[in-house]
């Protein structure tokens, strides 16, 4: 057991306040992986004092040169992945394989970033003067305000830390209280491939570190991923200042099951895409809308394979769900549960805590299905964020894609069918982010655009080349070498 405090400047620093806060395994809270500092402002001040000092010469390094960094440390993780996954499950609780892809999910991110610093594309364009260049460049920003989720702790942070860093940014980032080990294994990894002191800097700790930064004042970009309530609160900070601001919220993704559909590989995808990481992913597929003809067998299935589970530690492989997050996460999971009952959703399996035997010392919930949900019930619109996924019922492919569209959420969506005009009615009309064909509603890879519509995001996009924007800004060049004055719009 370990005691850490932030990571300011390439040194540790206790927190300010002297106040630590303990890690425990949510799969098992005798476990402690360590005690870790409580951030508050003046630990954000020296964070951001560190990262603007570090900023100059960062930015003037070479892009490749900065690439090559992010590749070793790529390399890295690779070779670590195994002992940093394990850390993940430990301090997060879903099960290793899962672990393992979000490992893998942030090495993805940073070679893929690390090719950034040989790109940064930018435009040349004719000039309608004659004897004159023009071009565009991306510029950094300066220090970017990273808050972070539990649910990927490596991969989330990477994918806000890795463009923020290939174009120029330095960094300081505030991990969720419950997950502060992966970023500062992530930090490690980058100091390892010989990240300079002070361009990325982690203070840990709750709600405080994350406002400070959010409305400081030398802080001109901010990237949050987290609850829709919390996002407009850092949304509101960020205003006054015209900050970029990159908002990643909440989801009630949809699974649209057709009459025509694979109902083995539509359960398959319902099974993985509701319960997978207990159905703690902004892109879980928490709604199932399933045409009538085929609702029946599909429940029937989708229930059964719910029911057999093996919920229990992430570490024991035989596991196929984890626990959720902590105890305010479960309550907020029974609290859902007691909704869908009074307002008249079946309870088709599941419904309790796990509070016995192997489950004793976590926060286990059962797989829960709801059936014969209507779209209007609060278990059909409202995000929860645990294993629990509303079955609704409909007639045809129009009043799917209506009642899909019908949530305040807009980030990820699929279709179950073998009829290809079904198929690509569903991609043009259903108003997300992400959309997939006979797969579930979650699976996004690092190389195309991640993020969602309406009360999901607010424009931005992560991964993929669209992640550097909120990073960047863009600067149009022009170079006249005729040697006289051409006046634009006016000499011909
Ligand atoms: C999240 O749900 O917070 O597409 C991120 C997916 C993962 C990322 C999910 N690659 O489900």
């Amino acid at each position: 057991m370990r005691t850490y405090g932030h990571r300011i400047g390439g040194q540790w620093v206790k927190a300010a306040s002297g106040q630590t806060f303990e890690n425990r395994n949510p799969a098992d809270t005798a476990e402690l992986l360590g005690v870790f500092a409580q951030g508050s402002a003046p630990d954000v001040e020296a964070a951001v004092a560190a990262a603007r000092d570090a900023f100059p010469a960062w930015r003037a390094l070479p892009a490749p040169k900065r690439g090559e960094i992010l590749y070793r440390c790529a390399e890295i993780l690779v070779r670590r992945k195994e002992e940093f996954a394990r850390d993940a499950t430990r301090e997060m609780g879903k099960v290793l394989a899962e672990t393992r892809g979000d490992v893998q999910e942030a090495i993805d991110m940073t070679y893929y970033m690390a090719g950034e610093g040989r790109r940064q594309f930018g435009q040349t364009t004719p000039s309608e003067l004659p004897n004159k260049f023009q071009m565009s460049v991306r510029m950094p920003v300066g220090v970017a305000g990273l808050i972070a989720p539990w649910n990927f702790p490596m991969a989330i942070p990477s994918w806000k830390m890795m463009p923020a860093l290939i174009l120029g940014n330095t960094v300081v980032i505030k991990p969720a209280p419950d997950t502060p080990l992966s970023t500062l294994n992530l930090l490690e990894a980058l100091e390892e491939a010989g990240l300079p002191p002070g361009v990325v800097n982690v203070v840990t700790g709750g709600g405080e570190p994350g406002a400070t930064l959010a409305a400081h004042a030398e802080v001109p970009v901010v990237s949050f991923t987290g609850s829709t309530q919390t996002g407009r609160k850092v949304s509101e900070a960020c205003a006054s200042r015209f900050k970029h601001c990159h908002l990643e919220m909440g989801g009630k993704n949809v699974i649209l099951v057709m009459e025509d559909a694979d109902l083995d590989l539509a359960v398959d995808g319902a099974v993985w895409g509701g319960f997978g990481t207990t159905g703690q992913r902004c892109t879980a597929a928490s709604r199932v809308v399933v045409h009538k003809s085929v609702y029946a067998k599909f429940t029937q299935a989708f229930v059964e394979r719910a029911r057999a589970l093996r919920v229990g530690n992430g570490l024991d492989e035989k596991v196929q769900m984890g626990p959720l997050i902590n105890q305010a996460q479960r309550e907020k999971v029974e609290g859902y549960v007691k909704v869908g009952r009074d307002e008249g959703a079946k309870l088709l399996t599941g419904g309790q805590p796990l509070k016995t035997g192997p489950h004793e010392r976590g926060y286990f919930h059962e797989p829960t299905v709801f059936g014969d949900c209507a779209a209007t019930m609060r278990v059909a619109r409202e995000e929860i964020f645990g294993p629990v996924v509303s079955a609704v019922p409909v007639g045809s492919l129009e009043e799917a894609i209506a009642v899909g569209n019908s949530v305040d959420y807009g980030l990820s969506a699929s279709i179950y069918t073998r009829d290809v005009n079904k198929a690509f009615t569903a991609m043009r009309e259903m108003y997300t982010g992400i959309f997939y064909v006979n797969a579930p509603t979650i699976g996004a890879e690092t190389h195309l655009p991640f993020g969602g519509t309406k009360n999901t995001g607010n424009g931005h996009r992560e991964a993929c080349t669209q992640a550097l924007d909120v990073f960047s800004e863009w600067k149009s060049i022009y170079i006249d070498y005729s040697g006289a004055l051409q006046r634009a719009q006016i000499d011909d």
